[in-house]
């Protein structure tokens, strides 16, 4: 093996350049030349290749989003699309392919790998809904940005006595919602994967004032039923509730920050580990964390799971709400 290429693909986060730095020159240092593709498969299908040396990647372990760019590619989900790509790689003698990004990202690389081009991954999505890794690159940082925005607006909730509703992304999975809702000590925590009425919500509200407490922290998975717009609509000029509404969506700040301590070190060592692999001439595989260390795990399988959440701490938000 000689010559190598990285991309980053589907939602940029926070950690990418940290993890396209490693590749790079790890990679290097093993022995390959290394290519970074300019936005994510559709630079792959444009053929938007350029060689990479140590310095084009200095000064960007602590930045937030990624220098190579980033798509979401309809073009790629075609076999034509897919065909133009891998003609694009073996034409210019490439043998390998990192590629850093989430669940669509990860299928992608699937699919080149049986293709016949061999591909690894690198997990990275803040949402963290990929399935064989513990955590993505990414979760930290954006979690982080939720977590000081969920804090800044207890504060002006309290001086006004409101409830406030704050909503994460996530798509449709309730890991961001429910950890920077653990996190931020809200009230009520709101996530797809649980069912929950109007009525629900209001009840939680209502008791919320009557506990004599200033303010109603309510953390909103984007992906829920009932996410921001739908309960600040529904609740609207409602007074018997006691404290008056305000909402706020987070949407794409949480995934604008620079990475975290965490992330840039996750991003480093998968970054690392996907030039061992392929060193080693292993492909077909996604990188991601375990129990606090680096593991590999078929793409098939990744492809063909979901992830699920943990809810046992969404029981314990309601008991710490009181
Ligand atoms: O997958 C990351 C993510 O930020 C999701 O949380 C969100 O639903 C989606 O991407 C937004 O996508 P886009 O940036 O294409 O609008």
């Amino acid at each position: 093996m000689k010559r190598i290429a990285v991309l980053t693909s589907g939602g940029d986060a926070p950690g990418m350049n940290a993890a396209i730095r490693a590749v790079v020159r790890c990679g290097i240092a093993a022995g390959f030349e290394v290519y970074g593709v300019n936005h994510g498969y559709n630079g792959l299908i444009a053929g938007l290749f350029r060689q990479m040396g140590p310095r084009d990647v200095s000064g960007i372990i602590q930045a937030g989003g990624t220098v190579l760019g980033s798509s979401r590619s309809e073009e790629f989900e075609t076999e034509p699309g897919r065909e133009r790509a891998v003609k694009n790689l073996t034409g210019r003698k490439i043998d390998a392919l990192v590629v850093i990004g989430g669940n669509g990202s990860q299928t992608g690389a699937y699919l080149l790998n049986e293709m016949g081009f061999p591909t690894v991954g690198i997990a990275s999505t803040i949402d963290n809904d990929l399935y064989g890794t513990d955590q993505s690159i990414g979760v930290d940082t954006a979690l982080n940005i939720a977590l000081e925005a969920i804090d800044r607006l207890k504060v002006t909730a309290s001086s006004h006595q409101r409830a406030h509703i704050v909503e994460t992304m996530g798509r449709d999975h309730g890991y961001l919602a429910l950890m920077s809702g653990i996190a931020g000590g809200a009230e009520h925590i709101i996530i797809p994967e649980v069912e929950t009425t109007p009525d629900k919500i209001g009840a939680v509200i209502k008791k919320t004032y009557d506990s004599g407490k200033s303010h109603c922290l309510i953390v909103a998975a984007e992906g829920a039923d009932w996410n921001a717009e739908r309960i600040l609509a529904h609740f609207r000029g409602k007074p018997e509730l006691g404290f008056s509404l305000r909402a706020t969506i987070l949407g794409h700040v949480q995934r604008g920050g620079a990475p975290t301590a965490f992330d840039r070190l996750l991003a480093t060592r998968l970054g690392m580990a996907a030039v061992d692999q392929l060193t080693e001439g292993k492909s077909g595989i996604l990188l991601g964390l375990a129990c606090g260390e680096i593991k590999t795990i078929p793409l098939a399988e990744v492809k063909n799971h979901k992830k699920t959440l943990d809810l046992k701490i969404l029981a314990a938000a309601e008991k710490l709400a009181i």
